[in-house]
Protein backbone atom coordinates (compact mmCIF):
# COMPACT_ATOMS: atom_id res chain seq x y z
CA UNK A 1 0.00 0.00 0.00
CA UNK A 2 1.51 3.34 -1.07
CA UNK A 3 1.48 5.99 1.84
CA UNK A 4 2.83 8.68 0.67
CA UNK A 5 -0.60 10.62 0.26
CA UNK A 6 -1.35 14.01 0.05
CA UNK A 7 -2.42 16.31 2.77
CA UNK A 8 -4.53 19.52 3.90
CA UNK A 9 -1.18 20.86 2.89
CA UNK A 10 -1.57 20.09 -0.73
CA UNK A 11 -4.75 21.63 -1.51
CA UNK A 12 -6.42 24.66 -1.11
CA UNK A 13 -9.24 24.70 1.90
CA UNK A 14 -9.61 28.75 1.62
CA UNK A 15 -13.37 29.15 1.15
CA UNK A 16 -13.98 25.77 1.01
CA UNK A 17 -16.13 22.84 3.03
CA UNK A 18 -14.55 20.65 4.12
CA UNK A 19 -16.15 16.94 5.10
CA UNK A 20 -13.41 15.76 8.27
CA UNK A 21 -14.15 12.43 8.95
CA UNK A 22 -12.55 11.96 12.52
CA UNK A 23 -12.91 9.04 15.07
CA UNK A 24 -14.44 10.48 18.37
CA UNK A 25 -15.29 7.03 18.54
CA UNK A 26 -14.02 7.88 22.85
CA UNK A 27 -14.77 5.67 26.07
CA UNK A 28 -17.88 6.71 28.11
CA UNK A 29 -18.61 6.02 31.91
CA UNK A 30 -21.02 3.20 31.63
CA UNK A 31 -23.30 5.20 34.00
CA UNK A 32 -22.86 8.20 33.45
CA UNK A 33 -22.46 8.55 29.58
CA UNK A 34 -19.30 10.89 30.56
CA UNK A 35 -16.47 10.79 28.11
CA UNK A 36 -13.31 9.15 29.99
CA UNK A 37 -10.84 9.87 27.93
CA UNK A 38 -10.86 12.53 25.13
CA UNK A 39 -7.32 11.21 23.80
CA UNK A 40 -9.27 10.77 20.55
CA UNK A 41 -10.65 14.53 20.32
CA UNK A 42 -7.40 16.14 21.25
CA UNK A 43 -5.61 14.12 18.58
CA UNK A 44 -7.84 15.92 15.95
CA UNK A 45 -6.91 19.14 16.89
CA UNK A 46 -3.87 20.03 14.96
CA UNK A 47 -6.06 19.25 11.71
CA UNK A 48 -8.89 21.14 12.74
CA UNK A 49 -7.48 23.99 13.50
CA UNK A 50 -5.21 23.73 10.46
CA UNK A 51 -8.67 24.11 8.48
CA UNK A 52 -10.23 26.75 10.48
CA UNK A 53 -7.46 29.02 10.32
CA UNK A 54 -6.81 28.86 6.56
CA UNK A 55 -10.08 29.40 5.94
CA UNK A 56 -12.51 26.42 5.78
CA UNK A 57 -15.62 25.29 6.54
CA UNK A 58 -15.32 21.99 8.88
CA UNK A 59 -18.20 19.32 8.09
CA UNK A 60 -16.67 16.97 10.70
CA UNK A 61 -18.48 13.44 11.87
CA UNK A 62 -17.80 10.16 13.36
CA UNK A 63 -19.10 7.06 14.61
CA UNK A 64 -19.52 6.70 18.38
CA UNK A 65 -20.25 2.85 19.29
CA UNK A 66 -21.67 0.35 16.99
CA UNK A 67 -25.51 1.18 17.07
CA UNK A 68 -25.97 -1.19 14.39
CA UNK A 69 -28.42 1.38 12.66
CA UNK A 70 -30.78 2.36 15.34
CA UNK A 71 -31.44 5.65 16.75
CA UNK A 72 -29.75 4.94 20.75
CA UNK A 73 -29.29 8.35 22.31
CA UNK A 74 -27.02 7.53 24.79
CA UNK A 75 -24.48 7.23 21.54
CA UNK A 76 -25.30 10.72 20.41
CA UNK A 77 -22.40 13.02 19.38
CA UNK A 78 -23.71 15.70 21.49
CA UNK A 79 -21.00 15.25 24.11
CA UNK A 80 -18.22 14.94 21.49
CA UNK A 81 -19.34 18.24 20.14
CA UNK A 82 -19.24 20.02 23.77
CA UNK A 83 -16.31 19.08 24.34
CA UNK A 84 -14.65 19.58 21.28
CA UNK A 85 -15.84 23.16 21.53
CA UNK A 86 -14.10 23.74 25.11
CA UNK A 87 -10.84 22.08 23.31
CA UNK A 88 -11.11 24.46 20.29
CA UNK A 89 -12.53 27.48 22.10
CA UNK A 90 -15.12 27.96 19.59
CA UNK A 91 -18.96 26.87 18.87
CA UNK A 92 -19.24 23.71 17.38
CA UNK A 93 -22.43 23.27 15.53
CA UNK A 94 -24.14 20.10 16.34
CA UNK A 95 -26.31 18.30 14.14
CA UNK A 96 -30.08 17.02 15.16
CA UNK A 97 -28.85 14.27 12.21
CA UNK A 98 -26.59 12.71 9.60
CA UNK A 99 -27.71 12.97 6.01
CA UNK A 100 -31.05 14.73 6.99
CA UNK A 101 -32.35 17.81 6.39
CA UNK A 102 -30.92 19.57 10.15
CA UNK A 103 -27.15 18.78 9.02
CA UNK A 104 -27.51 19.40 5.21
CA UNK A 105 -29.21 23.04 6.18
CA UNK A 106 -26.25 23.79 8.58
CA UNK A 107 -23.74 22.66 6.36
CA UNK A 108 -24.80 24.85 3.25
CA UNK A 109 -24.94 27.71 6.06
CA UNK A 110 -21.41 26.84 7.68
CA UNK A 111 -19.31 30.10 6.91
CA UNK A 112 -15.25 29.78 6.79
CA UNK A 113 -13.50 29.09 9.93
CA UNK A 114 -17.22 27.43 11.17
CA UNK A 115 -16.94 24.30 12.04
CA UNK A 116 -20.60 21.66 12.89
CA UNK A 117 -20.66 18.46 13.73
CA UNK A 118 -22.60 15.50 12.09
CA UNK A 119 -25.05 12.96 14.31
CA UNK A 120 -23.18 9.75 14.81
CA UNK A 121 -22.84 8.15 11.05
CA UNK A 122 -23.83 4.32 12.36
CA UNK A 123 -27.23 5.46 13.25
CA UNK A 124 -27.44 4.85 9.50
CA UNK A 125 -26.88 1.28 8.30
CA UNK A 126 -25.73 2.24 5.39
CA UNK A 127 -22.64 3.79 6.97
CA UNK A 128 -20.67 0.12 7.11
CA UNK A 129 -22.37 -0.74 4.44
CA UNK A 130 -20.54 1.77 2.36
CA UNK A 131 -23.74 2.28 1.04
CA UNK A 132 -22.71 4.71 -2.00
CA UNK A 133 -26.24 7.05 -2.09
CA UNK A 134 -24.83 7.43 1.89
CA UNK A 135 -22.17 8.04 0.69
CA UNK A 136 -23.29 10.89 -1.70
CA UNK A 137 -25.07 12.32 0.30
CA UNK A 138 -22.35 13.09 2.63
CA UNK A 139 -20.11 14.03 0.06
CA UNK A 140 -23.07 16.43 -0.82
CA UNK A 141 -21.88 18.62 2.47
CA UNK A 142 -18.44 19.66 1.12
CA UNK A 143 -16.09 20.18 -1.50
CA UNK A 144 -13.08 18.11 -0.12
CA UNK A 145 -12.99 15.20 2.27
CA UNK A 146 -9.91 15.13 4.85
CA UNK A 147 -9.19 11.77 6.42
CA UNK A 148 -7.75 12.12 10.08
CA UNK A 149 -9.63 8.98 11.83
CA UNK A 150 -6.65 7.03 11.80
CA UNK A 151 -8.82 4.94 14.05
CA UNK A 152 -11.35 3.76 11.82
CA UNK A 153 -8.53 4.11 8.25
CA UNK A 154 -9.31 -0.41 8.11
CA UNK A 155 -12.72 -0.12 7.88
CA UNK A 156 -14.19 0.37 4.14
CA UNK A 157 -17.58 2.05 5.09
CA UNK A 158 -19.42 4.90 3.49
CA UNK A 159 -17.19 7.83 5.61
CA UNK A 160 -14.26 6.29 5.48
CA UNK A 161 -13.58 4.95 1.82
CA UNK A 162 -16.85 5.21 0.14
CA UNK A 163 -16.95 9.26 0.00
CA UNK A 164 -13.50 9.55 -1.56
CA UNK A 165 -15.52 8.07 -4.90
CA UNK A 166 -17.21 11.62 -4.98
CA UNK A 167 -14.90 14.34 -3.76
CA UNK A 168 -11.14 15.16 -3.88
CA UNK A 169 -9.48 13.22 -0.57
CA UNK A 170 -6.59 13.86 1.24
CA UNK A 171 -5.21 13.44 4.99
CA UNK A 172 -5.32 15.36 7.95
CA UNK A 173 -2.32 15.70 10.30
CA UNK A 174 -2.98 12.79 12.33
CA UNK A 175 -3.27 9.66 9.62
CA UNK A 176 -0.31 11.77 7.74
CA UNK A 177 1.43 11.32 11.53
CA UNK A 178 0.33 7.76 12.29
CA UNK A 179 1.39 6.24 9.03
CA UNK A 180 5.00 7.88 8.80
CA UNK A 181 5.76 6.80 12.49
CA UNK A 182 4.28 3.30 12.46
CA UNK A 183 5.55 2.43 8.73
CA UNK A 184 9.15 3.97 9.61
CA UNK A 185 9.19 1.92 12.37
CA UNK A 186 8.47 -1.05 10.17
CA UNK A 187 9.94 -0.22 7.14
CA UNK A 188 13.01 1.49 7.85
CA UNK A 189 13.81 1.05 11.54
CA UNK A 190 16.37 1.91 14.00
CA UNK A 191 17.41 -1.67 15.07
CA UNK A 192 17.29 -3.76 16.98
CA UNK A 193 13.82 -3.79 15.98
CA UNK A 194 11.80 -5.29 19.17
CA UNK A 195 8.04 -5.97 18.58
CA UNK A 196 5.90 -7.06 22.10
CA UNK A 197 2.59 -8.55 21.48
CA UNK A 198 0.22 -9.67 24.09
CA UNK A 199 -3.43 -9.58 24.06
CA UNK A 200 -5.44 -12.94 24.85
CA UNK A 201 -6.21 -14.26 21.56
CA UNK A 202 -3.53 -16.25 19.20
CA UNK A 203 -6.27 -16.00 16.65
CA UNK A 204 -6.55 -12.31 16.66
CA UNK A 205 -2.58 -11.62 15.68
CA UNK A 206 -2.09 -14.81 13.26
CA UNK A 207 -1.00 -12.49 10.46
CA UNK A 208 0.75 -10.01 12.57
CA UNK A 209 3.10 -12.64 14.02
CA UNK A 210 3.87 -13.98 11.01
CA UNK A 211 4.69 -10.46 9.06
CA UNK A 212 6.36 -9.22 12.21
CA UNK A 213 8.87 -11.82 12.13
CA UNK A 214 10.23 -10.72 8.58
CA UNK A 215 11.29 -7.12 9.64
CA UNK A 216 12.06 -7.33 13.38
CA UNK A 217 15.17 -8.73 15.25
CA UNK A 218 13.49 -9.95 18.34
CA UNK A 219 9.75 -10.93 19.01
CA UNK A 220 8.15 -11.06 22.44
CA UNK A 221 5.21 -12.65 22.81
CA UNK A 222 3.42 -12.35 26.10
CA UNK A 223 -0.32 -11.93 28.09
CA UNK A 224 -2.84 -14.36 27.26
CA UNK A 225 -1.56 -15.82 23.85
CA UNK A 226 1.49 -16.76 25.13
CA UNK A 227 0.17 -19.89 26.89
CA UNK A 228 -0.74 -21.81 23.05
CA UNK A 229 3.05 -21.15 22.64
CA UNK A 230 3.81 -22.43 26.11
CA UNK A 231 1.53 -25.71 25.58
CA UNK A 232 3.14 -25.86 22.01
CA UNK A 233 6.37 -26.69 23.47
CA UNK A 234 5.47 -29.14 25.76
CA UNK A 235 4.44 -26.67 29.08
CA UNK A 236 1.32 -27.44 31.34
CA UNK A 237 -0.79 -24.25 31.63
CA UNK A 238 -3.37 -25.30 34.04
CA UNK A 239 -6.53 -23.74 33.30
CA UNK A 240 -4.74 -20.87 31.05
CA UNK A 241 -6.37 -19.31 28.32
CA UNK A 242 -5.81 -21.69 25.15
CA UNK A 243 -5.96 -21.68 21.63
CA UNK A 244 -5.34 -25.54 20.62
CA UNK A 245 -6.56 -25.28 16.91
CA UNK A 246 -3.30 -22.73 16.97
CA UNK A 247 -0.60 -24.96 18.44
CA UNK A 248 1.01 -26.27 14.90
CA UNK A 249 0.77 -22.41 14.35
CA UNK A 250 2.76 -21.42 17.78
CA UNK A 251 5.14 -24.37 16.80
CA UNK A 252 5.26 -23.34 13.08
CA UNK A 253 6.57 -19.29 13.76
CA UNK A 254 9.21 -20.89 16.71
CA UNK A 255 10.53 -22.57 13.50
CA UNK A 256 10.16 -19.58 11.38
CA UNK A 257 11.97 -17.38 14.04
CA UNK A 258 14.53 -20.01 14.27
CA UNK A 259 14.99 -19.93 10.18
CA UNK A 260 15.17 -16.09 10.12
CA UNK A 261 17.64 -15.53 13.29
CA UNK A 262 14.48 -13.33 15.24
CA UNK A 263 14.96 -13.86 18.98
CA UNK A 264 11.68 -15.53 19.85
CA UNK A 265 10.63 -14.67 23.32
CA UNK A 266 7.47 -15.26 25.44
CA UNK A 267 6.79 -15.84 28.40
CA UNK A 268 8.68 -18.25 31.24
CA UNK A 269 7.39 -18.01 34.19
CA UNK A 270 4.16 -16.73 35.17
CA UNK A 271 1.82 -15.22 37.84
CA UNK A 272 -1.11 -17.79 38.53
CA UNK A 273 -4.42 -17.86 40.69
CA UNK A 274 -7.49 -20.19 41.39
CA UNK A 275 -9.70 -17.67 39.80
CA UNK A 276 -10.62 -14.96 37.46
CA UNK A 277 -10.55 -12.51 40.13
CA UNK A 278 -9.31 -8.98 41.41
CA UNK A 279 -9.10 -10.69 44.63
CA UNK A 280 -7.53 -13.39 43.77
CA UNK A 281 -4.39 -14.57 45.17
CA UNK A 282 -1.13 -14.25 42.94
CA UNK A 283 1.15 -17.07 43.13
CA UNK A 284 4.51 -17.39 41.37
CA UNK A 285 4.84 -19.73 39.35
CA UNK A 286 8.68 -21.31 37.58
CA UNK A 287 7.83 -24.42 35.31
CA UNK A 288 4.18 -25.85 34.75
CA UNK A 289 1.13 -24.39 35.98
CA UNK A 290 -0.76 -26.28 38.25
CA UNK A 291 -4.08 -27.97 36.76
CA UNK A 292 -6.27 -26.11 38.94
CA UNK A 293 -4.88 -22.41 38.44
CA UNK A 294 -4.21 -20.07 35.57
CA UNK A 295 -1.73 -17.75 34.34
CA UNK A 296 -3.22 -14.13 34.87
CA UNK A 297 0.72 -12.20 34.25
CA UNK A 298 4.35 -13.08 33.31
CA UNK A 299 6.37 -13.57 36.37
CA UNK A 300 9.20 -11.93 37.40
CA UNK A 301 12.60 -14.08 35.39
CA UNK A 302 9.76 -13.33 32.36
CA UNK A 303 9.69 -9.67 33.26
CA UNK A 304 13.65 -9.19 33.29
CA UNK A 305 13.83 -11.26 29.95
CA UNK A 306 11.29 -8.80 28.06
CA UNK A 307 12.87 -5.58 29.90
CA UNK A 308 16.26 -6.44 29.27
CA UNK A 309 15.62 -6.55 25.37
CA UNK A 310 13.17 -3.52 25.28
CA UNK A 311 15.63 -1.12 26.82
CA UNK A 312 18.30 -1.95 24.91
CA UNK A 313 16.33 -1.31 21.53
CA UNK A 314 16.89 1.34 18.68
CA UNK A 315 12.69 0.88 18.01
CA UNK A 316 10.06 -0.66 20.29
CA UNK A 317 6.38 -1.63 19.17
CA UNK A 318 4.43 -2.82 21.40
CA UNK A 319 0.42 -3.54 20.95
CA UNK A 320 -1.61 -6.08 23.48
CA UNK A 321 -0.80 -6.36 27.77
CA UNK A 322 1.26 -9.10 29.14
CA UNK A 323 -2.02 -9.56 31.65
CA UNK A 324 -4.89 -8.86 33.39
CA UNK A 325 -3.74 -5.28 33.88
CA UNK A 326 -7.08 -4.11 35.07
CA UNK A 327 -6.63 -6.07 38.79
CA UNK A 328 -3.69 -4.20 40.30
CA UNK A 329 -2.21 -7.79 41.28
CA UNK A 330 -1.47 -8.75 37.68
CA UNK A 331 -0.69 -5.63 36.26
CA UNK A 332 3.06 -5.57 37.06
CA UNK A 333 4.06 -7.35 34.11
CA UNK A 334 2.68 -4.83 31.71
CA UNK A 335 3.83 -1.90 34.10
CA UNK A 336 7.25 -3.47 33.44
CA UNK A 337 7.08 -3.52 29.84
CA UNK A 338 5.50 -0.08 30.03
CA UNK A 339 8.33 1.62 32.11
CA UNK A 340 11.45 -0.33 30.06
CA UNK A 341 9.99 1.51 26.84
CA UNK A 342 9.26 4.24 28.74
CA UNK A 343 13.31 4.22 29.83
CA UNK A 344 14.45 3.03 26.43
CA UNK A 345 16.62 5.19 24.59
CA UNK A 346 14.91 4.34 21.04
CA UNK A 347 12.31 4.92 19.24
CA UNK A 348 8.73 3.58 21.70
CA UNK A 349 5.32 3.21 19.52
CA UNK A 350 2.07 2.08 21.46
CA UNK A 351 -0.02 0.69 18.87
CA UNK A 352 -3.20 1.47 20.61
CA UNK A 353 -5.99 -0.16 22.30
CA UNK A 354 -5.27 -1.99 25.48
CA UNK A 355 -1.54 -1.07 24.85
CA UNK A 356 -2.27 2.45 25.14
CA UNK A 357 -4.55 1.82 28.09
CA UNK A 358 -2.10 0.64 30.14
CA UNK A 359 0.21 3.41 29.44
CA UNK A 360 -1.93 6.54 29.95
CA UNK A 361 -2.83 4.13 33.71
CA UNK A 362 0.77 4.55 34.59
CA UNK A 363 1.21 7.93 33.68
CA UNK A 364 3.74 7.02 30.81
CA UNK A 365 2.48 7.94 27.59
CA UNK A 366 4.22 11.56 27.24
CA UNK A 367 7.63 9.07 27.70
CA UNK A 368 6.67 7.74 24.05
CA UNK A 369 7.46 8.77 21.01
CA UNK A 370 3.71 7.70 19.72
CA UNK A 371 0.54 6.35 21.05
CA UNK A 372 -1.28 5.59 18.22
CA UNK A 373 -4.91 6.29 18.43
CA UNK A 374 -5.88 2.99 16.38
CA UNK A 375 -5.89 -0.56 18.33
CA UNK A 376 -7.53 -2.47 15.23
CA UNK A 377 -6.03 -0.01 12.49
CA UNK A 378 -2.47 0.13 13.81
CA UNK A 379 -2.46 -3.78 13.93
CA UNK A 380 -3.68 -4.65 10.05
CA UNK A 381 -1.18 -1.49 8.91
CA UNK A 382 1.80 -3.73 11.03
CA UNK A 383 0.31 -6.52 9.28
CA UNK A 384 0.68 -5.20 6.07
CA UNK A 385 -2.74 -5.06 4.91
CA UNK A 386 -4.72 -2.67 2.95
CA UNK A 387 -5.90 0.14 4.99
CA UNK A 388 -8.88 1.36 2.45
CA UNK A 389 -8.70 4.80 4.57
CA UNK A 390 -5.52 5.46 3.34
CA UNK A 391 -5.71 3.40 -0.26
CA UNK A 392 -8.83 5.58 -1.11
CA UNK A 393 -6.93 9.25 -0.70
CA UNK A 394 -4.86 11.11 -3.68
CA UNK A 395 -0.90 9.91 -4.03
CA UNK A 396 0.87 12.66 -3.70
C1 LIG B 1 -11.91 1.71 17.35
O1 LIG B 1 -12.27 2.13 18.46
O2 LIG B 1 -11.10 0.76 17.23
C2 LIG B 1 -12.38 2.41 16.11
O3 LIG B 1 -13.11 3.54 16.43
C3 LIG B 1 -13.15 1.48 15.21
O4 LIG B 1 -14.34 1.07 15.83
P1 LIG B 1 -15.06 -0.26 15.31
O5 LIG B 1 -14.21 -1.41 15.72
O6 LIG B 1 -16.42 -0.26 15.94
O7 LIG B 1 -15.14 -0.17 13.80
Amino acid sequence: MNCNKKTVKDVDVRGKRVLLRCDFNVPRDKETNVITDDKRIRAAIPTISYLLENGAAVVACSHLGRPKGEWVPELSLAPVAARLSELLGKPVKMAKDVVGPDAMALAAGLKSGEIMLLENLRYHKEETKNDPEFAKKLASMADIYVSDAFGTVHRAHASTAGVAQYLPAVSGFLVEKELRVIGGALNNPERPLVAILGGSKVGDKLGVINSLLDKADTLIIGGGMAYTFVKAMGGKIGTSLCEDDRLDYARDMIAKAKERGVRFLYSQDFIAAREFSPDAEPVVISGDIPDDMMGLDIGPATRKLFCDAIRDAGTVIWNGPMGVFEFDAFAHGTEAVARAMAECKGITIIGGGDSAAAVEKFGLSDKMTHVSTGGGASLEFIEGLELPGVACLLDK
